[in-house]
């Protein structure tokens, strides 16, 4: 690991670098994949800096690995950095707040199914929630970097329920866009960006969802060369695919599920999904067939 940073009240960046055949998997991680780590190696913070609430989850032990996205990845000399975002609520991410520079973390990737650009498409809406933002970030370099050829236009919307739950670093600098601020983030790759908090502490005053419907009001743009991309909590992923129905425009999601294996082997992380336009389902694994999807085949239920 080279670093470990804390960006916010429970925020952290942390940078893995991967020498040799691993430096070469891990260079080929598209944006949405991801990879199963081990930390359970590691310590718990002190008891000072463990939180109240988490005191309990704190002690629990830590079997299984933990998939995580990542917000970049670079790769150059044979040697791949990946850079991930988490937040510090359980067991296990309390325990990665204690790795430091040097430590070594056993990663299993990449794995799953990432973001795809399907053909004839010249503009993105990136959608996230919270932590959604991760893959997010990754996509957005992809597509306003790499594949600048492609000439696609990218413009991503976050949200939370207040400011000081937006996983980003430092102050978001203002524009006088109508509707919000611009993502450091973001805009490192010249991606405009728009922030909404349900409480309106920064940006748009409302839900993601909200900010990003009445941004299609004012600029509904062409579906059949729109794509939107969404990760975050289900229920906004579910808001997010019926706003890309009534538009018709293609949308993919990433789904969250527990994983055991990561690996297609265990059955722990099953998707409902329908075929094709019939009213039957069958289950897909989100660790395999996933985690993103097409979100006009994932059936969402209430109280995911
Ligand atoms: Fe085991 Fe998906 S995590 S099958």
């Amino acid at each position: 690991m080279l670093s470990n940073r804390q960006i916010g009240p429970a925020f952290y960046k942390m940078r893995l670098a991967f020498d040799g055949p691993a430096a070469q998997a891990f260079a080929e991680l598209r944006p949405g994949q991801f990879a199963q780590l081990d930390v359970s190696r590691a310590a718990l913070p002190p008891a000072e800096k463990i939180p109240p609430e988490l005191t309990e989850a704190a002690n629990r032990s830590i079997l299984l690995r933990r998939p995580f996205s990542f917000t970049d990845v670079n790769a150059e000399q044979g040697r791949t950095v990946l850079e991930l975002l988490y937040c510090a609520v359980g067991p296990a991410t309390l325990r990665m707040t204690t790795l430091k520079s040097g430590d070594a973390l056993s990663a299993i990737g990449p794995l799953g199914k990432g973001f795809w650009v399907p053909p004839g498409k010249n503009k993105a809406l990136l959608v996230s929630g919270g932590m959604g933002t991760a893959p997010m970030q990754h996509l957005a370099k992809s597509l306003a970097w790499e594949q600048k050829e492609n000439g696609i236009e990218v413009i991503a919307f976050a949200g939370a329920k207040t400011s000081s739950d937006l996983p980003f670093e430092g102050k978001m600098d203002e524009i006088s866009r109508q509707l919000g601020f611009s993502i450091r983030e973001f805009a490192k790759y010249t991606v405009e960006s728009m922030v909404a908090t349900d409480d309106g502490s920064v940006g748009f005053r409302g839900t993601v969802t909200d900010c990003f419907s009445h941004w299609l009001k004012k600029n509904p743009p062409d579906p059949a060369a729109t794509i939107i991309y969404s990760c975050g909590p289900e229920p906004m992923l579910a808001k997010v695919a019926e706003i890309a129905r009534q538009r018709n425009i293609d949308c993919q999601v990433s789904l969250e599920r527990r994983m055991a294996c990561g690996i297609g082997v265990c059955q722990s992380c099953a998707v409902e999904c329908r075929v094709g336009a019939s009213e039957q389902t069958i289950y897909k694994m989100c660790c395999e067939d996933g985690p993103v999807f097409d979100a006009r085949e994932v059936v969402f239920r209430e109280g995911r």
